[in-house]
């Protein structure tokens, strides 16, 4: 049965920005999470602390975290590799941390400098060092349905990383379709392979939309009671180390989409609507967002 319910984590600031190639100040991201919590999310991923030779966009992580005007009742995440990152990050109070692996070994290597095997032993003193102070642990997995380097990747290595990130004390774990290559039944076998580690409610799907099937592959992971997604504003977005790859599905297409269907995201879509065509002006381009496009043209 589908849930009545479903939360939405708002990753533009971060997997949307990420990959834009002029820099984008850090006043304009600010705004954009402003406009987000004003539109109604309660959960937004705001930045990376990563290294700004890997990915310059988010060099002004402090300045993004900082800057913010918290509300009650928002979360805001934050993305760590290693404990560089999360001692980092740590000064400025994220609400939950996000270390992302993958389910193909070309792509950790490509991404993250390092194996799977590596990156779980990278992974495990940051999980400890948050868990301890009480920082909510997220765990990405990248290429669980195809990879850039590698096709097609099998859901018994999506079993694997997820028992490995298990077996480290990682609280949810996010079933990423990083080039958007997955069709609803393969994304079905990707989450019943997380699901073989972690319980319904600890599982999110993170589709992007670059074959056009994430709203495909959301309805999918819907049927199966996935009830947490990541999306992204105006579908801002894609991975500097997945060529090619676009952005997340556009959240507004999501909570057109569950509107539709009954189903409560808390989100009010004309601001919402509001916050994408904010980005999308600043970045001098159109939305990626269909639905965006269709209200604006009303
Ligand atoms: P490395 O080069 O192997 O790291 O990179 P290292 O430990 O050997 O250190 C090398 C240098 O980096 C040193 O500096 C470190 O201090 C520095 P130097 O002495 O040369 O001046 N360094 C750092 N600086 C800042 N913050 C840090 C940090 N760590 C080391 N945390 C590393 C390994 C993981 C750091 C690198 O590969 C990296 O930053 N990768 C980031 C890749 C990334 O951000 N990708 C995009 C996000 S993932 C994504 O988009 C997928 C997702 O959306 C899900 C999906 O769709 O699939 C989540
Ligand atoms: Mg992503």
């Amino acid at each position: 049965t589908l849930p009545t319910r479903v939360k939405i984590v708002d990753v533009g600031p971060r997997d949307g920005l990420q990959n834009e190639k002029q820099p984008v100040p850090a006043a304009v991201k600010i705004e954009l999470v402003q406009r987000l919590q004003s539109a109604g999310l309660t959960e937004i991923e705001v930045t990376s602390y990563v290294s700004p030779k890997w990915v310059p966009q988010m060099a002004d992580n402090h300045e993004v975290m900082s800057g913010i005007q918290r509300q009650p009742g928002v979360r805001y995440s934050v993305l760590t590799p290693n404990m560089k990152g999360f001692e980092a990050a740590l000064a400025d109070r994220p609400d939950e941390i996000v270390v992302f692996g993958a389910a193909s070994e070309a792509f950790s290597q490509k991404n993250i400098n390092c194996s799977i095997a590596e990156s779980i032993e990278r992974f495990a003193p940051v999980v400890e060092a948050a868990r301890a102070k009480g920082i909510y642990v997220r765990g990405a997995m990248s290429c669980a349905v195809g990879c850039p380097y590698e096709g097609e990747i099998a859901p018994e290595r999506v079993a694997y990383l997820a028992g490995l990130m298990k077996g480290i004390g990682v609280q949810h774990v996010g079933v990423a379709d990083t080039i958007g290559v997955g069709t609803p039944r393969k994304v079905q076998a990707a989450i019943e392979a997380a699901l073989q580690h972690y319980e319904l409610n600890d599982v999110s799907g993170h589709f992007h939309d670059t074959y056009g099937q994430a709203l495909a592959n959301t309805l999918a992971a819907l049927e199966l009671g996935v009830w947490q997604y990541d999306t992204s504003v105006a579908g801002l977005g894609g991975c500097p180390y997945a060529k090619g790859a676009t952005g997340n599905v556009a959240t507004e297409d999501v909570v057109y989409m569950l509107q539709g269907m009954g189903i409560d995201t808390g989100i009010d879509l004309n601001k919402l609507v509001d916050a994408g065509a904010y980005i999308s002006a600043q970045l001098g381009r159109k939305s990626g967002s269909r639905v965006a496009t269709a209200l604006l043209a009303k």
